[in-house]
């Protein structure tokens, strides 16, 4: 990927928000200090206070054929995980766009992308990662921080947003997302519409799916139908 703008605000309500409404039409990232209006997955608010990283890569996608969605979500949760890991944790991904530290969430990804008649036309990238920022007391349980990580040591915010943008600029491919999930062959619920099913998790395709067993037969499951809760840790 080329040398790619970045655009800094202090505060903003999302800026994946403020991707689409700008419409770039070259490669952007655009980072704020603080969001008041962080979007996450499934019409929740993504809590953004001061102290994280919220960063959205936009980008122009020529001819990016629908099938090959999850290589966003792959690419964004490798990048994550290599810079979590580069600063000395030890990440994983829940899948599908979660990633963990020490069984509770460091970040989150939200991916937006704009599609046309027949291929994907250009993608947002949300990524929030929670660095020095101190969460709401209802999140504790759930999620962590990278300093908490580093035993409440303060975190350089830039010098992480850097490395996640050297990481984002690379390729990666399934096999890479997959080192990051430490649950294959264990007890998982799958949760939809708020009715639970137990399944072992078998293996994440190279489409994105789920594999896992459900009463003894496989089966393929995508992200859109089921979220995936882990029974050895808080989310
Ligand atoms: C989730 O875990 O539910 C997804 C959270 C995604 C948060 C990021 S922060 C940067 C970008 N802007 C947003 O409003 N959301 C994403």
């Amino acid at each position: 990927m080329k040398k790619i703008k970045i655009i800094e605000l202090e505060e903003i309500d999302s800026t994946n928000e403020f991707c689409k409404r700008f419409n770039f039409e070259e490669d952007v990232i655009v980072v704020a200090d603080k969001q008041v209006k962080g979007k996450g997955t499934n019409g929740r608010e993504f809590v953004s206070d001061e102290g994280g990283l919220y960063v959205s890569l936009m980008r122009r996608l020529p001819n990016f054929d629908f099938k090959n969605t999850f290589s966003i979500m792959i690419n964004a949760c490798v990048a994550v995980c290599r810079t979590v890991e580069s600063f000395g944790l030890k990440p994983s991904v829940k899948w599908a766009n979660d990633v963990l530290v020490d069984g509770r969430k460091i970040c989150g990804t939200l991916i937006e992308n704009r599609l046309g008649a027949d291929n994907v036309c250009s993608s947002i990238v949300g990524i929030g990662i929670n660095v020095n920022n101190v969460l709401p007391d209802g999140l504790k349980e759930i999620a962590t921080t990278m300093s908490e990580q580093k035993g409440g040591k303060k975190l350089s915010v830039k010098r992480i947003r850097r490395r996640l943008v050297k990481y984002l600029k690379k390729q990666y491919d399934v096999n890479d997302y997959k080192t990051y999930c430490d649950w294959f062959g264990q007890e998982v619920y799958l949760d939809s519409n708020g009715q639970r099913t137990e399944a072992i998790a078998l293996d994440v395709d190279a489409d994105g799916s789920l594999v896992c067993e459900i009463k003894g037969q496989i089966k393929k499951i995508s992200s859109a139908e089921m979220s995936l809760r882990l029974k050895c840790k808080s989310i």
